[in-house]
């Protein structure tokens, strides 16, 4: 039994699979109606969602399964007190796999240890979103042809931006990645991060300004200030409008650039630029709900 909690717990072998699975969904969806009947999903959240929590759904409604599950604590005995530990293992009782997302770093991989079902990690606190990031690298590799050979932008929260720490960690693996990190320095990535990047050779630099690399970048990853992880009010308030890419920013990128941000967007891409056909984070949406697909069939092996 495998479960997911991290975009490497896959080789980039194995991804080509998964993405090929995704393009053959995305082209015949009709082939894959039922292929999951009788099979369940859960969706235990603990912390809110909307595209990630109801692409997983829609994923296994459109495979023909049925899903239940919680997305608020409070409406969960969590609120009760009881453990990550208990709750997967009476989940293990009534689905055949289950996505969780919760706050705390580490949870799903706890309920994982405990598990009679594959669990996959939808999120956990500032550490991974290995979903969000198998959507990110399906809609590079759909829109661009490729997944490699290319300089990307990763801009705004990168200290807690979670979906940031995950694909870098998946685009690492590819040949010829160049990074521009985008931050003000309180939002700067994790040391840890520069570190391995420094320590595996590859190429990266850090700038504060989006004007300072816009022409460069053949990939724009937008993404929000994370609000929930400030511990105080008013650093959120005096970083959360820090970048707002607008037509007139845009106005310098390459014709052939893609925007993407993993979504909720709050005010970092004003929506003057929704139109520009450069900006794809709609269609990354959807490419969100093929690649679940593909993971849920993947993880319950199921061969179509
Ligand atoms: N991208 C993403 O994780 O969105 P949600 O928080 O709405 O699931």
């Amino acid at each position: 039994m495998r479960h997911l909690m991290n975009p490497l717990d896959f080789t980039v072998e194995e991804l080509e699979k998964l993405f090929d699975l995704a393009a053959d969904i995305e082209a015949n969806p009709a082939k894959y109606a039922h292929v999951c009947a009788g099979k369940k999903l859960a969706t235990c959240f603990y912390e809110p969602s909307t595209r990630t929590r109801l692409s997983f759904e829609a994923a296994m409604l459109n495979l023909g399964g049925q899903v239940l599950g919680f997305s608020d604590a409070a409406s969960s005995s969590a609120a009760k007190g009881e453990s990550v530990s208990d709750t997967i293992r009476i989940v293990s009782c009534y689905a055949d796999i289950c996505a969780m997302r919760h706050p705390k770093e580490g949870a799903p991989m706890v309920a994982a240890s405990r598990s009679r079902i594959p669990v996959i990690n939808a999120g956990d606190g500032g550490h991974q979103h290995p979903t969000q990031t198998l959507t990110d690298l399906l809609t590079i590799r759909s829109l661009k042809g490729k997944l490699g050979g290319f300089t990307i932008g990763l801009c705004g929260d990168l200290k807690f931006g979670r979906t940031v720490h995950s694909l870098i960690n998946a685009l690492i693996r590819y040949p010829d990645i160049h990074f521009i990190f985008i931050s003000p320095p309180e939002l700067k990535v994790p040391d840890y991060i520069t570190d391995m990047l420094t320590e595996k050779g590859i190429s990266y630099k850090e700038v504060i300004r989006l004007e300072d690399c816009m022409p460069d970048l053949d990939l724009l990853y937008m993404t929000r200030v994370q609000k929930e992880r400030f511990f105080n009010e008013e650093d959120y308030v005096r970083l959360k409008d820090f970048y707002i890419l607008d037509k007139d920013k845009l106005s310098a990128a390459k014709q052939d650039m893609l925007v993407l941000h993993p979504l909720p967007r709050v005010n970092e891409i004003s929506v003057e630029v929704d139109d520009d056909p450069r900006a794809v984070y709609f269609k990354q949406a959807q490419y969100g709900v093929y690649v679940r697909m593909a993971l849920i069939l993947t993880l319950l092996e199921i061969e179509v």
